[in-house]
């Protein structure tokens, strides 16, 4: 059972009961109902208590019945809502810990609301392209006012239950509960039993002294924040309907935005983002409940720019770390670079001062390998070269206690090679960070052909703690994220040749939708990391063509934001990437060098040959099993490279485009002579997919189908 009945004296008490938040689920909801079916038929119940079991009230929907038949099914969360209403004795919500979306809808059509501190109460709907779809649009706004109810809607962000208790005339809770939640609502149910008329939220009246003028400046705020996105203007239109409307024809209204929400790309495309966020966590042949190693203490070889951001995730959540170097100022650099974002996070009251310097304190720095030894894990950040990763690994397996975990951040290198280094390649696996790597959330974690699971299964739950996103990938030359940019980069660069400026191509991939396009991306990480990385690989593949625009721009020094100067010129203080036209001469004498003659590409072509490069790319790693599922890569691309989240990542925006239609594009590319003439030959598993009319989508689902078989 999924919620169970009990009595407490003349109180019925039902408990959702559906781990891990109490989704409403078809059962759970079944399971209320009839709660309430045998409190109403009972003479000696007097009243009701509705609440939840172990780490929340409810979190809203079950998202494991997301799109199946059993999401609706009756009694659907309306039903219920309305048979609390309904009932003829009082209903009371013991609200705790996380009361959200579909949750704090049901407690809404309670009679009262009595809240534990601390729970977090938020309709979070908008964040996965929906407006609320239960009445919270009509009834959050009669208990809380239209400001603080469209605040809550538009965000989708949790807020403590006592803020909300504390604020004047709020009439979402009835009480805070202080004690045992139970026992203090079972009482206040008591004490209402016999109060009549029971109170309804949809009785109440709303009111705003300037409805048109807020809502006006409201939407003129909506629309400069969530550019791609249409629910959130959405949800001011169903919260002025609160205002507007009667409370039914209100619902109505809402049902109606909540429908035609359902189905557009962009709400596909965040649903899809959210699924399969929870699907990269998994890995189909390391079980959940894996024994997994403690880790009480890291150690990071290298504070560079790497080193110190990996770092600071660890200190962020409260675990030691110890920093080697090969020199003290190559140290002190280190830690002056960590202080300062700390500060910065210090002086827009991001971090408490105290906080901070916790932290600082859970940080120590070493020059010598015997200082390292004990620690659990540690992660190597050195110069991206085999060499110097021989001998950094050599000294690691010579010092590190037995179990622990010998991790490297390399962005490119071969992880089997790094782990041969060693004479323990089962504790060897890649952590791969993304620059800046406190900030940025998506961890690349390279499965080595001989990692342990349990040494995986460490790594992904770590990842969970230091707030990262973690997809596991094989191992390949730039696994896959940086596997798929080459052949995007390499496209950038014949485009350049072919005719384009670098703003013309940025401008063209930023109006798709990506946070930056290659040429300011390019500024931005340093373009000699690109130049360094392509020394080694085009000469282990000498007949690969690529362009040399690249190389000429490292050789004039420019390198980017950090020397001032790359594809743009840049100001002192200033990150304005201005048009260069020492860069423009550069491209127009080169491509005289090879004999192009330059000509007009469009938006759209520039936009295909940049992104189907990916597809394209992305269907090999596929099929290779680089990675597990296409929608991994979507989240590869969504949280390291700033693929537009509307369009849900390169293989999801590729499904919606259709591969067969994709492939038909790709055979019009080819037809361009120019560049590399294989280039545009499809990946065999996007041409078989295309061909049969299937999708990435449905090939992830035979996959998840046949690895629950196995
Ligand atoms: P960096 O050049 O900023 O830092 C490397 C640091 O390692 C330097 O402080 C250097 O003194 C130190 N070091 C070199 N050899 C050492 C040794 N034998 N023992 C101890 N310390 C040593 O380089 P960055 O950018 O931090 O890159 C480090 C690694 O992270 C490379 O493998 C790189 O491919 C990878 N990576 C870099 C990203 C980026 O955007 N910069 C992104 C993801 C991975």
């Amino acid at each position: 059972m999924t919620a169970r009945y009990e009595t407490r004296g003349p109180v019925a008490v039902i408990t959702l009961d559906n781990p891990p938040v109490n989704g409403l689920g078809y059962a759970t909801r079944v399971g209320v109902a009839q709660g309430l079916e045998r409190a109403e038929a009972d003479p000696a119940i007097q009243a009701v208590v509705i609440t939840g079991a172990g780490k929340a009230f409810s979190g809203g929907a079950d998202i494991k019945e997301f799109g199946s038949p059993k999401a609706t099914a009756a009694p659907n969360l309306l039903d219920l809502i309305r048979a609390c209403e309904l009932c003829s004795k009082p209903v009371v919500a013991a609200v705790h810990s996380v009361a959200m979306g579909g949750g704090l809808e049901l407690a809404l059509g309670c009679h009262y609301r009595v809240t534990a501190p601390g729970a977090n109460i938020a309709l979070p709907e908008v964040k996965i392209g929906l407006i609320p779809g239960a009445g919270g649009t009509q009834r959050l706004p009669r208990v809380l006012g239209v400001e603080t109810a469209l605040n809550i809607i538009v965000s989708g962000d949790p807020v403590k239950s006592e803020l909300l208790a504390g604020l004047p005339g709020q009439k979402l809770f009835d009480k805070v509960i202080e004690g045992d939640l139970l026992d203090g609502a079972v009482a206040f149910a008591l004490e209402k039993a016999d109060v009549r008329p029971l109170p309804l939220v949809r009785d109440l009246k709303v009111r705003h002294e300037n409805p048109d003028g807020y809502f006006q400046f409201a939407r003129n705020m909506v629309k400069g924040m969530a550019k791609n996105f249409p629910a959130p203007a959405k949800c001011v239109d169903a919260v002025e309907a609160s205002i507007s409307k009667k409370f039914d024809e209100g619902m109505v209204f809402e049902r109606e935005i909540f429908t035609a929400l359902m189905f557009t790309p962009e709400c596909k495309a965040l649903r899809h983002a959210f699924f399969a966020e929870r699907a990269a966590s998994k890995i189909p042949d390391v079980p959940e409940d894996t024994t997994v190693r403690a880790v009480n203490k890291v150690a990071v070889i290298g504070a560079g720019t790497m080193g110190g951001g990996i770092s600071m995730n660890f200190l962020n959540a409260g675990i030691p770390v110890v920093i080697l170097e090969m020199k003290q100022d190559a140290l002190d650099r280190g830690i002056a670079t960590i202080r300062k974002n700390y500060e910065a996070q210090v002086k827009k009251g991001k971090l408490k001062a105290d906080k901070y310097e916790q932290r600082m304190a859970l940080l120590s720095t070493t020059l010598s390998y015997a200082d390292i030894g004990d620690a659990d894990l540690v992660i190597e950040a050195v110069f991206e070269d085999l060499g110097v990763k021989k001998a950094v690994f050599e000294q690691l397996d010579a010092v590190m206690k037995p179990g622990a975990i010998l991790a490297s951040n390399t962005s490119t290198l071969d992880l089997n090679k790094i782990a041969a280094f060693t004479k323990r390649p089962q504790d060897v696996v890649g952590m791969h960070f993304f620059s800046p790597a406190n900030v940025m959330k998506l961890l690349e974690v390279v499965r080595g052909a001989a990692t342990a699971k349990d040494v995986l299964a460490t790594v992904m739950q770590l990842g969970k703690k230091i707030r990262k996103t973690c997809v596991v990938s094989g191992v390949c030359d730039g696994f896959i994220g940086n596997r798929m940019i080459e052949q995007y980069s390499r496209q950038a660069g014949f485009l350049l040749e072919e005719g384009c400026t670098p703003q013309q191509v940025d401008k063209a991939v930023e109006k798709f939708g990506f946070a930056m396009g290659p040429f300011r991306m390019g500024d931005l990480a340093g373009n000699d990391i690109g130049w360094y990385i392509r020394k080694r690989r085009y000469l282990e593949k000498p007949n690969l063509r690529y362009s040399k625009t690249a190389d000429l721009l490292c050789e004039l020094g420019r390198y980017g934001q950090k020397t001032g100067a790359g594809w743009y010129d840049y100001k002192p203080g200033d990150r304005t990437a201005y048009p260069s036209k020492v860069v423009a001469g550069m491209i127009e004498k080169y491509r005289a060098s090879i004999g192009v003659k330059p000509r007009k590409l469009d938006d759209r072509e520039i936009v295909d040959r940049l992104v189907y490069a990916l597809v394209n790319e992305g269907a090999k790693i596929l099929e290779e099993g680089i990675a597990l599922r296409a929608s991994d890569i979507d989240i590869v691309y969504l949280m390291g490279y700033g693929f537009p989240v509307y369009r849900g990542g390169p293989m999801c925006y590729a499904d919606e485009v259709g591969l067969y239609a994709v492939v038909q594009r790709m055979q019009e590319l080819a037809r361009n002579p120019y560049g590399d003439p294989g280039f545009w030959k499809p990946a065999p598993l996007l041409a078989r997919l295309a061909a049969e009319g299937g999708s990435f989508a449905a090939f992830d689902a035979g996959n998840a189908k046949k690895s629950k078989a196995a």
